[in-house]
């Protein structure tokens, strides 16, 4: 074992003896067996017996719409009268909803929001919520050696529901947060027929990361497999959420790590009030993003954020990846386009910080020039947008790297409000860190030449891709004695004169 898995579960035991759970483990796990002692018998069982006839350690809870906080009827497998009894709908889609590691051994509140959000947009569906709680409240890697047995019995569990219902299995959508994921993952590898979709929200990180694919979530376990990573951070193996993509399409909302709403600060602010408690809320709110992501598409159908195609984070941070051409965009959540290529897809998005979700993307391109050679500059840039239905003003521009003298930048802005159709743009550039040596030097010999305005930066077009309507729209400076940037300058459309129909401003 790497001492950087034993600082996680340190990091894991930390969190369970603050929930006040018995952490048993010794703290780098040597011998499974050191800590099955303390453990109460059925799951001693299930570890040491090598035969079949282990107790069952999942329970199909069927929902329903007026009660989605209870479980009030348990399907139970070998019993087609429970199905009844339950009103299962065999002709409508079903949901089987499947937890993941737990401190408290009850479901979390998510569990309720989520049921209810599932009946919400599908009246007539059937929820299942698979109740593992008893394996999941575990050391965490007693609990993830157990998502295979778990999983196996899901399989059983589906094998048993098509046989008696005759219900075609492209009905059948897991959902799997967390271990759950994984959980999902091995009842479709070991259903008899493949089901129709996994949806893995922020699969289990410890334990899976760089596994085979049998032993993890993959794309082989169902027709479709959609992942959202929502904390994917620190190094290979360490990391909450897993990091590589593990389905047809992983989308890494907001790079996958640093959640708005989940910052430190708040995490910070939270252990001042709530001590040290707080670090589990921490901990927990970026992880449970990729749940209420999934809600908030179930919930907003009319608001569905798009994620977009991107070679890598940074590209994505850069505003380059905004096309939607051949299905480069799709949509985060429930109604994703299922498309499978065969490799696959890793796409980004934006978000909120708190429900909806969703953000409006655009590309600046940006073109500075300047008739001395300025370099090492890294200005404070803000861009005002109006807007056919709105504007949004003083946005930051990110960014990714110094701004050199007649170069194109391209950057990333997002509004979290729609705006509607571009109209104006506002700009202002600051310098930030004051006059670098050799800056300061031509401008004292531009000055010297009787030429006092040639240090400074122009800009005489912006281009902008916008990524939710793929329009493509150049800006113009409006008054052109004013495109010096020391202070702000307003940009309009371009009129349309010779050249200026928007060229292909982003490298495919
Ligand atoms: C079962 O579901 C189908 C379609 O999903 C629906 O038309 C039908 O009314 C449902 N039956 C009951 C009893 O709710
Ligand atoms: C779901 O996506 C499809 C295209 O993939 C679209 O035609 C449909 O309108 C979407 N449904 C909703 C409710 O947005
Ligand atoms: C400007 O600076 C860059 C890099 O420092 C250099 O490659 C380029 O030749 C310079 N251009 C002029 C006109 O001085
Ligand atoms: C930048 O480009 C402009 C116009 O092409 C030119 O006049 C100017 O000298 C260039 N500046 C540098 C530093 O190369």
């Amino acid at each position: 074992m790497t001492p950087g898995r034993g600082g996680f579960l340190c990091f894991l035991c930390f969190l369970a003896l603050n929930a006040a759970v018995q952490c048993v483990a010794s703290l780098n796990g040597e011998h499974a067996d050191s800590f099955l002692g303390n453990f109460p018998n059925p799951l001693k069982g299930l570890f040491n017996d090598k035969d079949d006839s282990h107790q069952p350690v999942a329970k199909f809870s069927l929902r329903s719409p007026s009660h989605p906080e209870d479980d009030l009827c348990y399907v139970v497998p070998g019993r087609p009268d429970s199905l009844a009894a339950c009103t299962f709908n065999s002709t409508s889609k079903t949901f089987v909803v499947i937890h993941g590691w737990t401190l408290s051994g009850v479901f979390e509140s998510w569990m309720t929001k989520l049921v209810a959000a599932l009946y919400e947009r599908e009246q007539t569906a059937n929820v299942i919520v698979v109740d593992w709680l008893s394996t999941a409240q575990n050391h965490y890697v007693v609990a993830a050696q157990n998502t295979k047995a778990v999983g196996q019995e899901v399989a059983r569990f589906i094998d048993w529901i098509e046989e008696t219902t005759n219900m075609p299995l492209k009905n059948i959508h897991l959902i799997g947060y967390s271990l759950g994921a994984h959980v999902a993952g091995f009842a479709g590898s070991h259903a008899t027929n493949k089901v129709g979709r996994i949806t893995g929200l922020d699969p289990a990180g410890p334990d899976f990361e760089g596994e085979h694919a049998h032993r993890r979530l993959s794309p082989d376990d169902a027709h479709f497999v959609d992942v959202l990573h929502t904390y994917t951070r620190g190094s290979l193996g360490l990391s909450i959420g897993i990091q590589q993509p593990v389905g047809h399409v992983d989308i890494y909302p907001n790079g996958g790590s640093f959640q708005p709403g989940c910052n430190l600060r708040g995490a910070l602010e939270m252990i001042a009030k709530f001590g040290i408690f707080a670090i589990t809320e921490a901990v927990k709110c970026e992880h449970e993003r990729s749940i209420h992501l999934f809600i908030d598409s179930l919930l907003n159908e009319q608001e569905v954020a798009k994620a977009y195609r991107c070679g890598s984070n940074d590209m994505f941070n850069r505003g380059m990846c905004l096309s939607c051409r051949k299905s480069r965009c799709n949509t985060v959540g429930y109604n994703i386009s299922k498309v499978r290529k065969p490799r696959n897809v890793q796409m980004y998005t934006k978000t909120r910080a708190s429900m909806p979700f969703r953000v409006y993307h655009y590309q600046l391109k940006i073109h500075f020039t300047s008739r001395v050679n300025r370099s090492e500059m890294e200005p404070s840039i803000t861009v005002s947008l109006y807007g056919t239905k709105g504007e949004a003003e003083n946005l930051e521009l990110q960014l990714r790297e110094k701004i050199a003298t007649n170069k194109t930048h391209s950057f990333l802005l997002v509004t979290e409000k729609d705006i509607g159709d571009l109209l104006m743009l506002k700009f202002k550039w600051e310098e930030t860190n004051g006059w670098s040596a050799s800056n300061m030097l031509k401008v004292v010999s531009s000055w010297w030449s009787g030429d006092s305005d040639s240090s400074n930066m122009e800009v005489h077009k912006i281009r902008i891709r916008a990524g939710e309507t793929q329009q493509k729209m150049v800006f113009c400076v409006k008054d052109p004695e004013a495109k010096s940037l020391t202070q702000q300058v307003t940009f309009v459309k371009c009129k349309a004169r010779g050249g200026q129909t928007p060229k292909k401003i982003q490298k495919e």
